[in-house]
């Protein structure tokens, strides 16, 4: 491999001044945004801001009709009521944002962190106020470029300004300011939802201030929790470029050969790494109409760019035509490509397309069919690489096989188009790899899907079928470079089409994620479940940690998973378990502590049910019994350890996941987590200390011995209710995690931020062997809840067996006794023995199984 660490200026760019990528500045000092334009993203980027904390005005014009009132104050926020009418557009922008599913806001109370304006009364003083300002009006270049001139005039000294625009070219939106206006203005391009969608592309014209880009990157990875690619002002940037080609080729290619939508689906989805949208669902969520307009666009911008006549094939389609005419625009209107049809029994289907009719002028959607693709089907559970390997196979032994035909289309002429736009559209490879991954979804992106397939191999079959890489591919074969990302030692490096070799792969490297800590630690304790790693200090940290990492199917906890967590239980407390197993530094020194993290789809989906199912139905009530102690007590151990442990959960953590959870010391959860004590939906309730877990951190005696214990209540809606928090601010919210708990913006960063935490807990003195009381509220407090039991069910919420599920809850909840608090075990051991109780229950087993078949739960 040639190497060059000290790579040259890439041709006919000016080289980089050498400091300009400076030290992260970790809180990039923005607290105020004003976001102008509440529409699809501008509400939708305000709510984003508002839950990383900002403070958030929200601006759209004034109402037309209405009369400008008496200045009354500096800001909304002083005189909201007299601007109430002028604001209409912006509060119904505001409402919509509000009212969509999935949420914007990680809890509605966020929504108080955004006041809305209008731009005629208010621009002034909110963006005079701000740190950040961004545009995200209409796509039109002359509104954008008056309104930057009132920004100019309004805007304080310090302030970043940038502009949402997804077409339009960046410097031309600056075009009349001054020089210190376009030093501080660049494009910061959110995808849909921003929410949800990682990908922040970052464009600077050769005018903006590298020290802000700077500034505004580490603010978006950190403080927003984006995945930043800086990109060329070239338009549409990078991932809408590619997407926009990518699927214009292959709709075209799929209309012509006659593949139903239901097809195309399937093999331009999930088949091949890319989510379940697939093409046209993705075209009916973006909007026909608006997709026909983005190619428009692009098609005059890009006269260089000799594959822009694909662009035009989607205008040529008559299906396009039909549905445009018939106003039938995507998700927006209800219908599009699909359209949801509710049957007598209210069940909803999505009905597709009928494309043939279509291209005749006929609009006429079908039931959803099961694609005819067997052979591909049985690949599905196969991992993408050893996939798409066989489905190309198939494709070289016959080229006419429709599925394979299509798969290859589709995913040669994105790895193609890639290739050809390079150093046009990015810097890098990765940057391109990078945008597709984190905006559009996909499981690998294009270079490093060619990787993976061979570049060799897959060059020579592109070229094999008419679609002719570019030279530069050839060439770096030609080298003696087989692949386009390798690695020396444990850096990343990347092929530089433009220096002919490779460099190393920038910036924006996570130190600490679960590839580093495979990398880095030795694993001392493994079984099909679970490993426990010994993970290295670092000179700053220099004792080592223990980090256990689940990796059973969805991480659901089975006796493996326990046995890992009792390895990393023993090798934590001193002086007890198996020594053989504790791992100690190489220098005697213990470790720091424990931290439980892994890189699943999801964190933990709880128990394994089938083994509970399996132990119940063979009333086999000792083997249950002692699994549910052996948690209880484990996770009692890791409470009380005198070094901490700490959980790192994102996305799903159900049940015994959030057990684990509450085991920990500390939880820093990724800001998308949904955590739920679920158990109720099975016909269970929390058997390893979670009844118990909550009730010590909430409930505590009233003033008056009558009343509801504070805190009781709320937790039983929340165990009774299987209530599963829609964010980690709403698990905050749900008793679910602590308010000292942290909160992680940055999925990529999570096992960096929650290691970070574990040596920060390491350096305090901590009690050991915290042994705590639990208060029961008693006979008196079973009594309220009983109460509202009986409530629930006389209004038709509860069924016959939720009752008894949640009466056999409130008796562990409370206890029969008078009030009192009460040493843990024996709060543990009320809450296994209705555990037990109810799993030996014909209703409960029966919705278990439900459970393991459907996936659903079943009200019985
Ligand atoms: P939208 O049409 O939903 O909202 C635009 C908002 O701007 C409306 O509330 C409108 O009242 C306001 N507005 C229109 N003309 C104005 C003017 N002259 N002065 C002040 N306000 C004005 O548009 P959307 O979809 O939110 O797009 C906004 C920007 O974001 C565009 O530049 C678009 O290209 C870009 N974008 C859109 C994405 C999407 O998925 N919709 C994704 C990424 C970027």
């Amino acid at each position: 491999m040639s190497t060059d660490r000290k790579p040259a200026p890439a041709a006919g760019r000016e080289p980089a001044p050498a400091q300009t990528a400076p030290t992260p500045i970790k809180n990039a000092n923005i607290k105020t945004a004003t976001v102008i334009g509440a529409g699809t993203m501008g509400a939708a980027i305000a709510a984003h801001l508002a839950n990383a904390g900002l403070t958030v005005y929200l601006l759209d014009m004034a109402a037309p009709d209405e009369p400008a009132p008496d200045a009354s104050g500096d800001t909304p926020a002083d005189a909201p009521a007299e601007h109430a009418p002028r604001n209409r557009i912006v509060a119904a922008g505001f409402e919509r944002m509000r009212s969509a599913r999935p949420a914007h806001l990680y809890t509605p109370q966020l929504a108080q962190n955004i006041t809305l304006g209008n731009l005629e009364d208010d621009l002034d003083a909110c963006v005079g106020r701000s740190d950040w300002i961004i545009e995200a009006i209409v796509e039109k270049l002359e509104p954008k470029q008056a309104l930057m001139a009132r920004i100019e005039a309004a805007a304080p000294a310090h302030a970043i300004i940038s502009t949402n625009t997804s077409g339009l070219l960046i410097a031309a939106i600056t075009a009349g300011r001054s020089a210190d206006f376009a030093r501080r203005f660049l494009g910061a391009h959110f995808f849909n939802p921003p929410r949800y969608l990682y990908l922040l592309e970052l464009i600077p014209t050769p005018a903006t201030d590298p020290a802000i880009v700077q500034q505004l990157r580490t603010f978006a990875i950190h403080s927003l929790g984006k995945g930043v690619v800086i990109c060329r002002d070239t338009p549409n940037f990078i991932a809408n470029r590619m997407i926009s080609y990518i699927i214009s080729q292959t709709l075209e290619f799929a209309v012509e050969r006659g593949y139903t939508v239901d097809e195309v689906d399937y093999l331009a989805g999930p088949l091949i790494g890319r989510p379940r949208s697939g093409l046209f669902r993705l075209l009916d969520v973006i909007g026909i109409d608006v997709m026909a307009q983005i190619n428009r666009n692009l098609y005059t911008l890009i006269a260089h760019d000799p594959d822009r006549d694909a662009l035009q094939a989607p205008l040529h389609t008559a299906a396009w035509d039909t549905l445009i005419a018939a106003g039938h625009l995507g998700s927006k209107r209800g219908q599009g490509f699909y359209k949801t049809v509710t049957d007598d029994e209210g069940t909803r289907a999505f009905w597709t397309l009928d494309l043939q009719a279509a291209r005749a002028g006929t609009v006429d959607y079908h039931p959803p069919q099961t694609p005819d693709f067997p052979a591909l089907h049985a690949l599905r559970r196969a991992p993408l690489v050893e996939r798409l390997r066989a489905i190309l196979a198939q494709f070289d032994t016959d080229p006419q096989d429709r599925g394979a035909a299509l798969v290859w289309h589709t995913v040669a002429h994105a790895l193609v188009y890639a290739a050809r736009r390079l150093p046009e559209i990015a810097d890098s490879i990765v940057d391109i790899d990078r945008a597709m991954r984190w905006g559009f979804i996909w499981e690998m992106g294009p270079f490093e899907l060619w990787d993976a397939l061979g570049v060799a191999d897959t060059a020579a079959r592109m070229t094999a079928s008419g679609i002719e890489p570019p030279a530069w591919v050839g060439e770096m074969l030609a080298q003696g470079h087989t692949s386009f990302y390798t690695t020396e030692d444990t850096d990343a490096w990347v092929y530089d089409p433009t220096r002919t070799t490779y460099v190393p792969v920038a910036g924006d490297s996570v130190r600490w994620d679960m590839p580093a800590i495979h990398r880095k630690g030795k694993a001392v304790y493994a079984n099909d479940s679970a490993t426990v790693h010994l993970v290295p200090g670092t000179e700053t940290t220099p004792q080592p940690m223990l980090l256990l990492e689940f990796h059973s199917k969805l991480n659901a906890l089975d006796p493996g998973s326990l046995d890992a967590l009792e390895a990393a239980r023993d090798a934590l407390l001193e002086g007890t378990g198996n020594t053989d197993q504790r791992p100690t530094g190489n220098d005697g020194t213990s470790v720091a502590g424990l931290l439980i993290a892994n890189a699943g789809v999801h964190f933990c989906v709880g128990a394994n049910l089938q083994h509970m199912l399996d132990a119940a139905q063979a009333q086999d009530w000792d083997t249950l019994s002692k699994f549910i102690q052996r948690g209880q007590y484990l996770f009692l151990d890791l409470r009380r350890a005198a070094r901490p442990v700490v959980a790192a959960p994102f996305q799903r953590v159900l049940g015994g996941g959030v057990e684990v959870c509450l085991a920990a010391q500390r939880v820093v959860a990724q800001a998308e987590t949904y955590l739920g004590l679920v158990e109720t939906s099975v016909g269970l309730i929390p058997g390893w200390g979670g009844c118990k877990e909550l009730t010590r951190r909430h409930v505590y005696p009233g003033a008056d011995s009558h009343a509801m214990p504070a805190g009781l209540e709320r937790i039983f809606d929340t165990i009774v209710g299987a209530r599963v928090s829609t964010s980690a601010h709403d698990a905050q919210r749900l008793g679910l995690l602590d308010p000292d708990d942290i909160v992680a913006m940055n999925p990529m960063r999570l096992i960096e931020t929650a290691r970070a935490q574990l040596y920060a807990l390491a350096a305090q003195p901590r009690p050991k062997n915290a042994a705590a009381q639990v208060y029961a509220a008693g006979r008196a407090g079973r009594a309220l809840l009983d109460a509202r039991i009986e409530d629930r069910q006389s209004r038709g919420q509860f069924t016959d067996y939720d009752c008894a599920i949640a009466h056999q809850l409130a008796h562990v909840l409370c206890g029969d006794g008078d009030a009192g608090w009460q040493p843990e075990e024996t709060f543990l051991e009320r809450e296994r023995e209705a555990f037990v109780r109810l799993a030996g229950e014909p209703n409960t087993q029966a919705r278990m199984a439900h459970m393991l078949r459907t996936g659903k739960p079943l009200r019985n």
